[in-house]
């Protein structure tokens, strides 16, 4: 009997992993097209679909020209995702155009729901993603290639040259999400509670505090 109730348990353990792994990326299409109705005010995983559409519900000239790297970060992302292009609504992919200046950071940050592929169109960069073992994987990359960032790690992207450098993502989900580590801590709305910051980070109220009216700025 008890061993019978291990089996069973055993066979119920390996039917969730089953389960779990097709929907652990973007669910699969069941039609051609699902075109979001974005304006909607029906909610869902994803979004209604339109009952018509057009070809410029697929199309986007948005990566064409360089985001603006003039802020304190030198860095600006140009997301290219279903919010832009309601007919990648359903379809598990997106993109996005990350433009540095010279010594730009692309802040360490997260997607929730998408690996990334990240091919460097010009320039060089340092790039780094960081394992729940608290590994660093990092390494320069130059001109014409590519360096993926698995889905949920902390990554980030700086441009150690002297030009700009420019960047074109594929990711799969409609909808990658983005979740900055720094602003998320520092900058949320109610704000975290300075002692929580100080005892996470071993550092006094503050220091917290400057952080904070830094991020806000
Ligand atoms: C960044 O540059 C643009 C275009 O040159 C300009 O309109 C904008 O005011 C600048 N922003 C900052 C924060 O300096």
């Amino acid at each position: 009997m008890a061993v019978a109730g291990k089996l069973s348990f055993v066979a119920i353990a390996v039917l969730i992993a089953a389960i779990s792994i097709p929907i652990s990326a973007d669910p699969d299409m069941l039609q051609d097209v699902c075109v979001a109705d974005l304006n909607n005010a029906v909610k869902m995983n994803g979004f209604a679909c339109l009952p018509s559409f057009t070809a410029s519900d697929f199309f986007f000239g948005g990566l064409a020209k360089p985001g603006l790297t003039n802020n304190s970060l030198g860095s600006a992302v140009t997301p290219a995702n279903v919010m832009q292009i309601p007919g990648l609504n359903t379809l598990g992919v997106s993109m996005a155009r990350i433009d540095f200046a010279p010594g730009g950071l692309n802040p360490p940050h997260t997607h929730p729901r998408a690996s990334e592929i990240l091919f460097l169109l010009s320039g060089q960069l340092d790039v780094g993603f960081i394992t729940t073992a608290n590994v660093l994987v990092t390494m320069t990359i130059y001109e014409g290639q590519i360096f993926t960032f698995p889905k949920g790690l902390v990554h980030f992207q700086q441009n150690n040259g002297n030009v700009p450098a420019v960047a074109i993502s594929g990711l799969n989900s409609q909808n990658p999400g983005v979740q900055v580590i720094a602003k998320s801590l520092f900058a949320a709305t109610p704000p975290v509670s300075d002692n929580v910051l100080a005892v996470a980070f071993q550092i006094d109220t503050q220091e917290v505090d400057e952080i904070k009216s830094k991020l806000a700025a």
